[in-house]
């Protein structure tokens, strides 16, 4: 099956910096690629050849939610999907299983692709509480063709510390024997890493964060998937 490489942004790139990405961003034709821009370059970056989602989605079709973003607003300007439930948005802005489900199910609704992001933290995996928090996180997901999930143990995103492929692996058999679906692998993936992560048989591609800013990077990142 053909690998999916997503790049998430974060909170980086305007439209400039945006549109100076693709002019260097060069993936082969045998792999999946979608990248995730903040909102405001979301409109710069959907000229481009590859698919383009949003970080995250409101699960209101519209309404008194400052600051959100709708489905049909994402449709409307040429977007393909968006990231649901990233660690992050969960750590900082308090998410929750539920508002993920909320905004996953209006997102595919609205005819958006949907990745949806699980993971234990630090704590949960010491505390050997991996297993409970991903079948949690996972039974409230939508079961759609349309919707991809990123297993993303917080405790490797931005760290430089990657679960090693086997650990990976172990995740990723879990959560496709609770769903069935592409599941990506996210935190700290880069070109020397990526080859082993990649060969494993239940990691269908990568969402990759500081790795996907650097066009030469994740063209690097493709090219390994392909
Ligand atoms: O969405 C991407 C993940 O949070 C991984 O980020 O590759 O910078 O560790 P990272």
């Amino acid at each position: 099956m053909r690998k999916l490489m997503a790049g998430n942004w974060k909170m980086y790139k305007g439209p400039a910096e945006t549109l100076a990405f693709f002019d260097r961003f060069e993936a082969p034709d045998g792999v999946d690629v979608v990248v995730c821009p903040p909102f405001v370059s979301l409109e710069a970056a959907v000229g481009e050849e590859w698919p383009i989602y949003a970080q995250n989605v409101h699960w209101a079709e519209e309404g008194a939610f400052t600051g959100e973003i709708s489905a049909a607003m994402l449709v409307e300007i040429g977007v393909r999907g968006a990231l649901v439930g990233h660690s992050e948005r969960r750590q900082y802005f308090g998410e929750t299983d539920e508002s993920v489900r909320a905004r996953a199910e209006a997102a595919l609704e609205a005819g958006l692709q949907v990745i949806a992001c699980v993971g234990e933290s630090a704590a949960e995996r010491e505390g050997g509480l991996t297993e409970q928090v991903l079948e949690r996180q996972v039974a409230v997901l939508p079961r759609h063709p349309d919707l991809v999930i990123a297993y993303e143990p917080v405790w490797a995103i931005g760290t430089g510390k990657t679960a090693t492929p086997e650990t990976a692996q172990e995740a990723h058999a879990l959560i496709k024997s609770l769903h069935d679906t592409r599941v990506l692998y996210g935190g700290s993936v880069k070109p020397g890493n990526a080859a082993a992560l990649l060969a494993q048989p239940s990691i269908d591609g990568a969402l990759v964060g500081g790795a996907s800013l650097d066009p030469d990077s994740f063209s690097e990142l493709c090219r390994i998937a392909a």
